[in-house]
């Protein structure tokens, strides 16, 4: 049914009610910040009862075979599917959520476009979060690649599968800084670093929107949880959050920032409060900055029952007060609570809510359905036909794989031990992860099937043969396996080399799983110990979704990767790094320190008044028992070349108004290929505001045959040295600055000074 007609139709019959609506105040409301629409969409909400403007705010988990959407969140009773396509008919729904592909998006958007009022078409949104049928990397591991590019192509396979099966909406990417490993939901993002984080969010918005919004293998993007979600205190998830506004603005704020700057039409509140104020309550976070001063053009959707949440926090009275506090801080879409729908109305009426406002959200709503070309074509994303052809094809995968092999980071590789040979060695692989469909994909995944990722054991022996391969649990991820000690410590002894399959399985770590200790648990660190008394040489085969505290024998393994949750792809993947087809590149994302207790821990902390150097000093800031470093720090990794930094040529100043050129050489002084994360750190000594020891203002990638080098330039402004200052304004100050062209934030690499001068 071609919409245009409707439109036509709509805008002469509602004519003279447009007139109205231009002439009034809710017009007026509208301030520059709002998406341009037809008239058509104007003539529509000049049409609409309160109960269908309301509809247009409402959205819901499909109720398609029971959804998935309930069984990832908490559950709710919702109706059954013909009650849902009932809702959506009668005007009742703009959309549904974590749906079941193109044959359900079809039956719903056909009954709504021939039995609704109105036809206004529904949008389909959903979780796809990395990947939606190919399954990538968990995002903090492919954030590990340092590859911003390879997470806009990801994204954009991701857009292609979804987008052909009906989903016009992603709720991704999530760019919630996290600085303490306890909290699940590091897993999701892209990490503890600003720039990086930043660099991380405009690629994935890039990737899902793609260039035209209404392509049929585009959807939108949803920067989320705004705000500061990762800040939650002791990284418990849902905790409150209080951090200084200049905090906020510094650390927290650039990356949702740098997502809207790329064009992301849809921002999705947090659940956290800050600084006493629910993100869903809080107008100064919803209008004043994300509208007013940022500019945002889209709308805001609530976090799933988000709003009546407030009623938790001791907030809001009870539902119908959550929705009135929600609505007006500028929540335009609620999510799951049903409250809007059902409160909504009823508000406008007793005068609680302006109509205008309910306008205003409506049409940020339409005007976001009409960028993604539902109006015009409200089945373009629905085709079945489409859905099966675009679905894990021969070159996803192949993407699939890139993203695996450059998300592996390389912690330690003692002796060289890495990479091992393909053939002539028998390999024991050990550990609840060695094999199995099981926790390969990760545990955010709405439509991936970890029985279609190839696991550790398949990737080893496609690699090095069956023959020489023996594989052998050894215990249960947090329970020991009775007599798996015993068979792990036979197959080790029986072998050349053990690959330690160990870490975190899918559940222990994303939404509402923070833990208390960010360690490899019990009954597998008791298998290492054991296999480590057989003497036999280690590689541990890490699965994690956060930076982990390493212990013991795993931590003494000659050999450690960091392999993360890496999706359909996950045992070829590593075997290509473990035997050599691929040089690990992958840096960490998060810092890896060296006890839980340190958390929350992030490299770019300040120094105190009192520095720790060593952990002989007294009255120096520093546990008893640790020094305040990381075991591996943020930026770490290694490669199969040996990589050496020389040659830093720093100008001595950088005047106001020019630009600092640096450059240092970066040398592979090895026998094999590698790639290198070059990283350029600051620190700006004296300020009227203390600044960090060290913050990441810029990297690049660079590939290094055997015996090259290569010369790596960067190039600094003033903007690149500002910092939030007392006035809570971007601010720069003259004085010296120390800059490290360094493999890692902790690492000395090339260092020298340059003095920021006002003529
Ligand atoms: C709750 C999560 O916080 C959010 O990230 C997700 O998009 C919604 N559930 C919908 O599944």
């Amino acid at each position: 049914m071609s919409d245009l007609r409707i439109s036509r139709r709509a805008a002469l019959a509602g004519a003279s009610a447009i007139m109205a609506w231009a002439a009034s105040p809710a017009r007026a409301l509208l301030q520059a910040a709002e998406l341009d629409v037809p008239a058509s969409v104007d003539a529509l909400i000049a049409k609409m009862t309160l109960e269908e403007k309301a509809g247009q705010l409402n959205l819901m988990a499909a109720a398609w075979s029971g959804g998935v959407a309930t069984t990832l969140n908490p559950p709710s009773s919702g109706p059954s599917f013909d009650g849902q396509l009932g809702d959506a008919v009668a005007g009742k729904l703009t959309g549904v959520f974590n749906g079941n592909g193109a044959a359900m998006a079809r039956r719903m958007q056909s009954a709504v476009m021939r039995e609704s009022r109105l036809k206004i078409p529904l949008i389909f949104a959903a979780d796809v979060i990395h990947g939606h049928r190919t399954i990538f990397p968990v995002p903090v591991g492919e954030a590990a690649s340092f590859e911003p590019d390879l997470a806009e192509r990801t994204a954009r396979v991701a857009a292609s599968e979804a987008a052909g099966a009906g989903i016009d909406w992603t709720f991704f990417p999530m760019v919630d800084v996290a600085r303490d490993q306890r909290w699940g939901r590091t897993m999701e993002g892209a990490g503890e670093d600003v720039r990086l984080g930043e660099l991380f969010a405009a690629a994935r918005v890039r990737g899902f929107q793609g260039r035209d919004l209404k392509a049929n293998d585009a959807m939108m993007a949803c920067v989320k949880h705004f705000a500061a979600y990762g800040a939650a205190e002791g990284g418990l998830d849902y905790n409150t959050v209080d951090v200084s506004e200049r905090t906020l603005r510094e650390v927290y704020l650039p990356p949702y920032k740098a997502g809207f700057d790329a064009g992301a039409l849809s921002a999705m509140a947090s659940f956290n409060e800050i600084s006493g104020v629910p993100a869903h309550g809080n107008p100064w976070l919803l209008d004043t900055l994300l509208r007013g001063e940022w500019g945002f053009k889209g709308f805001v959707v609530g976090d799933y029952t988000g709003d009546e949440e407030m009623i938790a926090h001791g907030f809001a009275k009870d539902s119908r007060d959550a929705t009135r506090i929600a609505f007006l801080a500028g929540v335009d879409m609620s999510m799951q609570s049903n409250n809007y729908f059902l409160h909504l109305p009823a508000l406008v009426r007793d005068g609680d809510v302006p109509e205008e406002r309910l306008d205003r959200s409506v049409r940020r709503v339409l005007a976001v359905k009409h960028a993604l070309g539902l109006f015009d074509d409200p089945f373009r994303r629905i085709d079945p036909k489409r859905e099966k052809a675009r679905t894990r094809t021969k070159a996803n995968l192949a993407v699939s794989r890139e993203a695996a092999r450059k998300s592996i980071v390389l912690l330690k590789n003692d002796g060289d031990l890495l990479p091992l040979p393909r053939t002539g060695r028998k390999i024991a692989i050990i550990g609840p992860f060695a094999e199995g469909k099981h926790d390969l994909n990760g545990p955010w995944v709405v439509y991936g099937d970890n029985a279609q990722a190839v696991d550790l054991a398949e990737g080893v022996r496609a690699a090095a043969g069956t023959s020489n391969v023996t594989v052998t649990l050894g215990s249960k991820v947090e329970e020991p396996l009775p007599g798996g000690i015993e068979a792990a410590v036979a197959a080790a002894n029986a072998a050349d080399v053990v690959l330690l399959a160990i870490g975190e399985s899918e559940n222990m770590s994303g939404e509402a799983q923070s833990r208390t200790e960010i360690v490899v648990p019990a009954p597998q660190q008791a298998l290492a110990e054991a296999v480590a008394k057989t003497g036999k040489p280690i590689v541990v085969v890490l699965k994690n979704g956060r930076g982990l505290a390493l212990e013991g024998a795993v931590k003494d393994a000659p050999a450690i990767l960091v392999t993360w949750f890496l999706g359909s792809e996950s045992g070829n993947g590593i075997a290509d790094v473990l035997f050599g087809a691929y040089s690990p590149s992958g840096r960490l994302p998060v810092s890896f320190p060296h006890d839980s207790g340190q958390s929350p821990y992030y490299y770019d902390h300040k120094a105190t008044g009192r520095p720790a150097p060593n952990l002989t000093e007294p009255y120096r800031a520093r546990y008893r028992t640790t020094t305040n470093t990381a075991l591996y720090p943020f930026g770490h990794g290694l490669t199969y070349g040996v990589i050496e930094y020389r040659g830093l040529e720093l100008p001595q100043s950088m005047g106001w108004d020019g630009t600092l050129t640096v450059s240092a050489t970066v040398a592979n002084t090895g026998k094999r290929a590698a790639e290198e994360v070059v990283q350029l750190y600051i620190r700006d000594r004296v300020g009227s505001v203390t600044r960090p020891v060290r913050e990441l203002k810029a990297f690049r990638k660079i590939a290094l045959a055997p015996g090259a080098s290569e010369k790596v330039t960067f190039t600094l402004r003033r903007a690149d040295l500002e910092f939030i200052g007392l006035e809570l304004k971007p601010t720069v100050e003259p004085g010296t600055f120390d800059l490290w062209i360094a493999p890692s934030a902790q690492a000395d690499g090339v260092h020298g000074t340059f003095d920021l001068v006002k003529a």
